[in-house]
């Protein structure tokens, strides 16, 4: 790709020029200004498409992975969220891997341990746990719970629960680009449950309070779960007080709450509530966004496509796209779940933001879809 810009690559090919770029090859060598305008963009240039996963299309196919697969045989029972030009990485957008797991009453998945972070957000059912390195979690829909790299960490639904289903949230693809990724079986297949049941939460859930003499030195929050009540009570408050951002509506983020930093090191995640009506203008910055909708119904304009979605539908926004969201209904409030790998792109000092617009004005809408 030549470019006619001082400073660009701007060669043209000869038969000369060819038969050198031939030899360099097999010397497992090559020409940097055959490819330096493509390797190096002038903009972030995401090969992710920005795609909806439609919870009432897929919910289907979910539980009939019941009846195909076991815990035992699979590992893992997820349908994973594929974004179309990422497939060959199993990423739903740009590094980030998502999906949909379900487990019937009785059912749990082995102890293991890996070098992704990982998270899960509950959607349907009752009775679910999880338990990271010792402390068992109970799990109700809208919950939030981490299972940080490097933890034992399994998942259940007790025998007096109902069919679960919640969606995944990891870094698994950026483990794998970063060529950094380990997996491990727990030894005794199943960890105990060492502590009462949810410590970490009466820990460290309490708003502005911490255990005298708190000390935590791991990457990742003490706190687990980060329930759904508090959270929407949370925003609620909040939304009283604040006009909220011009991007994003009243925004929270789920923060470790001994250092406010993100959750995890390498991914963030947050809820945001959009008031009846409410439509935020246009921006867009470096680091990939999955989300789902939480609460009522809207719809969010990515890279000029209009997605409108409802409870529990997954979309995602890829790096430098721009979006903006709005809440379809006049009289109710809508809430975004999202997690993201903004931590990467803060703690490596590549995070950039800007407005579409000067004047914060909205996209023009090519596709409805
Ligand atoms: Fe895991
Ligand atoms: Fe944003």
């Amino acid at each position: 790709m030549r470019e006619d810009i001082p400073g660009r690559s701007n060669v043209q090919d000869t038969p000369e020029l060819l038969a050198y770029y031939r030899r360099l090859e097999t010397l497992n060598a090559g020409a940097l200004w055959t490819v330096a305008n493509e390797i190096e963009p002038w903009f972030p240039k995401s090969s992710s498409i920005p795609t909806i996963w439609r919870y009432e299309t897929l919910r289907d196919l979910v539980l009939k992975s019941v009846d195909l697969v076991t815990p035992e045989k699979a590992g893992r029972r997820v349908v994973m969220l594929t974004n179309p030009a990422r497939r060959h990485v199993s990423a739903s957008v740009g590094w980030l891997y998502s999906g949909l797991q379900v487990m019937r009453p009785g059912e749990l998945a082995t102890a293991h341990r890996h070098s992704a972070s990982a998270l899960r957000f509950i959607m349907e059912g009752s009775g679910a746990y999880t338990v990271v390195d010792g402390h068992k979690m109970t799990l109700s829909g809208r919950d939030f719970v981490l299972t940080p790299n490097g933890t034992w960490h399994q998942h259940g639904v007790e025998e007096s629960g109902g069919w679960c289903i919640w969606q995944d949230g990891l870094d698994i693809p950026l483990m794998n680009a970063l060529e950094a990724n380990f997996f491990e079986v727990h030894p005794d297949m199943l960890q105990p449950d060492m502590y009462p049941v949810d410590d970490s939460s009466a820990t460290y859930a309490a708003p502005g309070l911490l255990p005298q003499g708190s000390r935590w030195d791991k990457g990742y929050s003490p706190l687990f779960k980060y329930g759904w009540d508090s959270t929407y009570e949370s925003l609620q408050r909040f939304a009283r007080v604040t006009d909220g951002s011009l991007f994003d509506g009243v925004i929270m983020e789920f923060v470790n709450p001994v250092t406010g930093g993100p959750v995890m090191q390498t991914i963030g995640a947050a809820m945001q509530l959009l008031r009846p009506g409410e439509h935020t203008r246009a921006h867009r910055h470096t680091g990939s966004i999955m989300y789902q909708a939480a609460k009522g119904t809207g719809f969010s304009i990515i890279s000029g496509r209009r997605f409108d979605w409802k409870e529990k539908d997954i979309f995602c926004v890829p790096s430098w796209s721009v979006h903006e969201h709005g809440n379809a209904s006049a009289s109710e409030d809508a809430c975004l779940f999202s997690f993201n790998d903004l931590p990467v792109m803060r703690s490596l000092g590549l995070y950039r933001e800007e407005a579409y617009a000067p004047d914060g004005g909205h996209q023009i809408v090519e596709t409805v879809q």
